[in-house]
């Protein structure tokens, strides 16, 4: 396909190993829309975990796609390319949810930092995916950017969580997929806490590379959970929604674990059977959940010193990060098809991080 083409990468909703990048052609803009072409989107685990949740938590919603088939949704960088919009402008450049293909069309409502997407199909999705933050221009460090952001936005989320919902000290917190980024991100938050000691399991190849990040007190493969012996009483944060990481942490924590908090799905197999695991029922945690929790708390009054303290800190984590990822970002349809093979055969490295920028010409 030349790569001047317009094109979705579809994928066949019941079996993610069949997909292929089909030429698009956008219909012309009704009044109101505007068409974004994609700049640049990072492919990570979540991106998967979307597709799986995709029919029960209304991710293939965000996106329209013929029947049977989806479009992956993917946070990044998206320059708007075309508008029937009085106050969105052919130029401006936003931060937000993107489906892996060229160009998105919009229903903007502006808000203060951007747009709300109100297109009809994007309702059963949570608000906190159809909205889109006005950013300044392309800056190299935005494709480490484009693949951190996310996660970091839902570390902070969590790390939050974690430590309001107990004031006792010292407090041990075990987090599964440690080399995942939103681990890295929980771990390196909390590693600013006094008296939070951080314990990570990672698969035995990627014990070295959650080392050398620095971010956790202690590093453990998965088949030493018997070894750990935390401090305190304990929390677990589990990226795997495996049922022999999250059983055998339940039993080698039993007595001292006080939350078990279900965030992502890397290694999931089959459906997590809680029956029979000792210590408290896990629970679910939902970035966009929490990011509501978390704005009722700071109230109107508190949002932007919220919103500049969240900035920071990704932006300190972004600079920190980049000693540890090793970026590839490429062009074009080929390109798309290759990120996301390689995404959905995994595992792959824990450092690479692969960009990807549908448009040729962004
Ligand atoms: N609940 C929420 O609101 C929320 C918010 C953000 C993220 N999440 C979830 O958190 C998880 C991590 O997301 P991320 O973007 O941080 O991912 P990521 O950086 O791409 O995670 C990569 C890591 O996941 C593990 N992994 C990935 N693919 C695997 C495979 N095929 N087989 C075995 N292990 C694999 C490996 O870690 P190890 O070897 O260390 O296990 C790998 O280093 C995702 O499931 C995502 O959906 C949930």
């Amino acid at each position: 396909m030349a790569s001047s083409t317009a094109w979705d990468l579809l994928v066949r909703r019941d079996n993610l190993t069949a997909f292929e990048c089909v030429p698009a052609d956008p219909a012309p803009l009704e009044p109101g829309t505007a068409r974004l072409a994609v700049e640049r989107i990072a492919l990570t685990a979540n991106n998967v975990t979307y597709a799986h949740l995709g029919e029960r938590a209304g991710y293939w919603t965000a996106f329209p796609a013929p029947e049977g088939f989806g479009r992956i949704p993917a946070w990044g960088f998206g320059v708007v390319e075309e508008t029937a919009h009085p106050e969105v402008s052919v130029g401006e450049r936003f931060y937000g949810y993107f489906p892996l293909s060229t160009h998105l069309t919009v229903h903007p409502a502006p808000s203060a930092t951007g747009f709300t997407d109100t297109a009809p199909h994007r309702r059963r999705l949570h608000d906190f995916y159809s909205d889109y933050r006005r950013v300044g221009p392309y800056e190299p460090s935005d494709d480490l950017r484009t693949a951190l952001r996310p996660a970091y936005r839902s570390s902070l989320l969590l790390a939050g969580s974690v430590t309001a919902a107990t004031d006792r000290r010292p407090l041990s917190v075990v987090v599964s997929s440690a080399s995942s980024k939103t681990a890295l991100g929980l771990a390196e938050r909390l590693g600013a806490e006094s008296d939070v000691v951080t314990y990570g399991l990672t698969s035995p190849a990627n014990r070295a590379f959650v080392d050398a990040t620095g971010c956790y007190d202690e590093v453990r493969p998965y088949t030493a959970v018997a070894e750990l012996d935390p401090a305190g009483p304990a929390v677990f944060a589990d990226l795997t929604r495996n049922q022999d990481v999250v059983s055998a942490v339940h039993h080698r924590l039993a007595g001292r674990l006080i939350r078990s908090i279900l965030v992502g799905g890397t290694h999931a197999s089959r459906p997590l059977d809680p029956a029979g695991l000792p210590g408290p029922a896990p629970e679910r945690f939902f970035a966009p959940s929490a990011e509501e929790e978390a704005r009722r708390a700071v109230g109107a009054g508190g949002a932007e010193a919220r919103r500049r303290e969240y900035q920071a800190a990704e932006e300190r984590f972004t600079e920190r990060a980049a000693d540890w990822f090793r970026v590839t970002t490429r062009t074009g349809p080929d390109a798309m098809a290759d990120a996301f093979r390689q995404l959905i055969q995994g595992p792959g490295d824990p450092a690479a991080v692969r960009v990807v920028r549908p448009a040729a010409a962004s």
